[in-house]
């Protein structure tokens, strides 16, 4: 618990670190006017002693006029600093966002991909996606306001004890138990809050299940329909059960404070009172002190709340700082400088590959050349290692041994922006993006992005291009549910979108890792045909099952367990009769039975 207060500490003053940087200015001035704003309380009860006493003792019309004013004067200062400390907040939340934001993006972009594929690596960037912004400033605003109910409480306790020590030492006494049990009812509250938090995201995902077109369509299918409300159920019971105890609890607790703020509050104004009939204070002290007396309890109740907030979202902070500490993918550092002798010739020469943390190799020395221009396909069983081909290619991975050459170069020298001119790939889980449509298509190839010719021709060469005349709005017409304007495409519109976006971007060679789950293997083959019609001067490296796509290749490499087994064109593929005259075998009915039919 101790470890875990320092902890949060350090944290604490991680964010306030992180914050100055950023944004200086707003931030002295944010803890100017909570430091000035603290000292409000012991001197607005200095200021009401001082009155009355001038009202009862002397009746100094000079000075019931100053302490007056100056009490007049401080209740303005309090409600008027609460109102710019919220606008100096506002202004603060603003540009931090706008500095913060863009270090996070720049450092999602240069984490290792290996991090992506890793399961715990994944889960801390899920929830640094979230705001990480939003939990820094709250930490920030936390640990000020327990700096401030400090300050406040010290310079309360300083009045106590200058009216008197009996008086000082109870109300410390006190205090010990009433921040003991409320900073339990806290804590437990906090972690209901939490507990509730994961309960109710996973009751309102089982709810969308119901709002979401294709899950709804297999649900009906499957008739899950009451196991999932059962469930949804079963957490609404168990969030009520949950919110029911903890509440109980929490009522014990806050009773046992009240009860220790009865006692306090009873003993004080014991004690006032006989100093004041024992004229050891004044009539000023005594009306000032009981008035902080009755705000007492609160500012201790308030202070604890913030003191368990801190401590939960300060433990979040950690997530921010392993997030900043995940390995950055290595830029080459003359990259750009050295001049590739060939840009598009591509050789693997002896490579073998292990995803980290994974205990074999997936790839054994594998080599091959692929020429500028060249259709080369790679088929292969599943797992046979054919997207990480495409991965090391694209230098997500660095071979665990042997080169891969591009141009002669080694690839691990090769800048992003190089590698980008080089190949346009689209994955088997390529992205619909929910944005708009000349979006969608121009992520291929961002500076067209207001080229509606060549947006066009994209989508012509995939084979959408009656798309833009659909719709009132054209090319800008949203896709996808999000936006309520938004239109749904079918599986196949939304992959020849991702075909569209491929063929926009200017690449050396265009990659298909089996884009084409969602097509029928005819509607497939005639895309493979379309595809090699408008490559022109442009290499292809294709990958699939399905046969048709090799069949359109120059050079077909054949898969199988991390090796390449058999290398040739397809005429000689059969005549060798392996592994891929198997295949074709097997797969040619898919083609000819259906043709038949048409
Ligand atoms: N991130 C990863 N970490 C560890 N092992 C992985 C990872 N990704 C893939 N593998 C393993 O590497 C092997 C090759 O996978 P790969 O995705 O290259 O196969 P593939 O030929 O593309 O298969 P498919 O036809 O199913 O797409 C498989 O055994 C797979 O389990
Ligand atoms: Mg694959």
């Amino acid at each position: 618990m101790q470890s875990e207060s320092v902890q949060a500490i350090k944290n604490g003053i991680y964010s306030f670190q992180t914050i100055t940087r950023y944004v200086p200015g707003w931030t002295f001035c944010y803890v100017f006017l909570t430091a000035i704003s603290a000292l409000i309380s012991p001197v607005q009860i200095y200021v009401l002693e001082n009155l009355v006493d001038s009202v009862v003792s002397a009746w100094n019309v000079q000075h019931i006029f100053w302490w007056g004013t100056l009490l007049i004067a401080v209740i303005l200062l309090r409600s008027g600093f609460s109102f710019v400390k919220g606008l100096v907040m506002t202004m603060l939340t603003r540009d931090f966002r706008r500095g913060q934001i863009p270090v996070t993006l720049r450092k999602f972009r240069q984490i290792e991909y290996a991090c992506f594929e890793n399961s715990s690596k994944q889960d801390l960037l899920n929830k640094i996606s979230e705001n990480p912004q939003s939990e820094i400033l709250s930490v920030f605003v936390q640990m000020l306001s327990i700096i401030s109910a400090v300050i406040s409480t010290a310079g309360v306790e300083l009045l106590l004890f200058r009216a008197s020590f009996l008086l000082g030492i109870v109300s410390i006494v006190t205090m010990l138990p009433m921040f003991l049990l409320e900073g339990k009812a806290a804590n437990k509250e906090t972690k209901l809050r939490w507990t509730m938090t994961t309960d109710i995201r996973k009751r309102y995902y089982l709810q969308q299940l119901f709002v979401d077109k294709d899950a709804l369509q297999e649900i009906k299918l499957f008739d899950a329909k009451d196991l999932l409300i059962d469930r949804s159920e079963a957490l609404t019971k168990k969030i009520n059960t949950e919110m029911k105890d903890t509440l109980k609890q929490v009522i014990r607790l806050s009773s046992g404070s009240s009860m220790a703020a009865f006692i306090f509050t009873g003993a004080a104004l014991f004690v006032l009172s006989f100093a004041l009939l024992k004229g050891n204070i004044t009539f000023g002290v005594f009306v000032s002190l009981v008035t902080a007396l009755t705000s007492f309890y609160g500012t201790i109740r308030g202070t604890v709340g913030a003191v368990a907030t801190f401590l939960r979202l300060s433990a979040k902070i950690k997530y921010y700082q392993d997030f900043l500490a995940l390995p950055e993918r290595m830029d080459p550092l003359h990259g750009d400088e050295k001049e590739t002798a060939d840009p598009a010739t591509i050789q693997f020469d002896h490579v073998s590959f292990r995803y980290p943390g994974s205990e074999k190799d997936v790839l054994h020395d594998v080599s091959f050349t692929i020429f500028p221009e060249q259709r080369i396909a790679f088929v292969g069983q599943n797992g046979a290692g054919k997207t990480t081909i495409i991965k090391l290619l694209l230098g997500l991975y660095v071979p665990t041994r042997g080169k891969i050459y591009i141009g002669g170069m080694d690839s691990t020298e090769l800048s992003d922006e190089k590698r980008q001119k080089l190949f346009s790939v689209i994955f088997q889980d390529y992205q619909n993006y929910e944005l708009t449509l000349r979006e969608n298509i121009a992520f291929g190839n961002i500076e067209k992005l207001r080229c509606d010719d060549a947006l066009f021709k994209a989508m012509k060469d995939a084979g959408i291009e009656d798309l833009p005349t659909k719709y009132d709005q054209g090319f800008d017409q949203h896709l996808g549910r999000i936006f309520e304007d938004g239109v749904n495409l079918s599986g196949g519109q939304w992959q020849r979108a991702a075909l569209a976006r491929a063929y926009l971007a200017d690449a050396s060679f265009i990659i298909m890792d089996e884009p084409t789950a969602a097509l029928d293997p005819i509607a497939e083959s005639e895309m493979y045909t379309q595809f090699a019609a408008i490559l022109k001067n442009r290499g292809a490296i294709m990958i699939s099952h399905r046969l048709a796509s090799a069949k359109m290749a120059e050079k077909i490499f054949v898969m199988e367990n991390g090796r390449i087994t058999e290398e040739g064109c397809h005429d000689e593929l059969l005549k060798k009769g392996g592994a891929y005259a198997e295949m074709w075998e097997k797969q040619s009915s898919w083609y000819t039975e259906r043709k038949m039919t048409v």
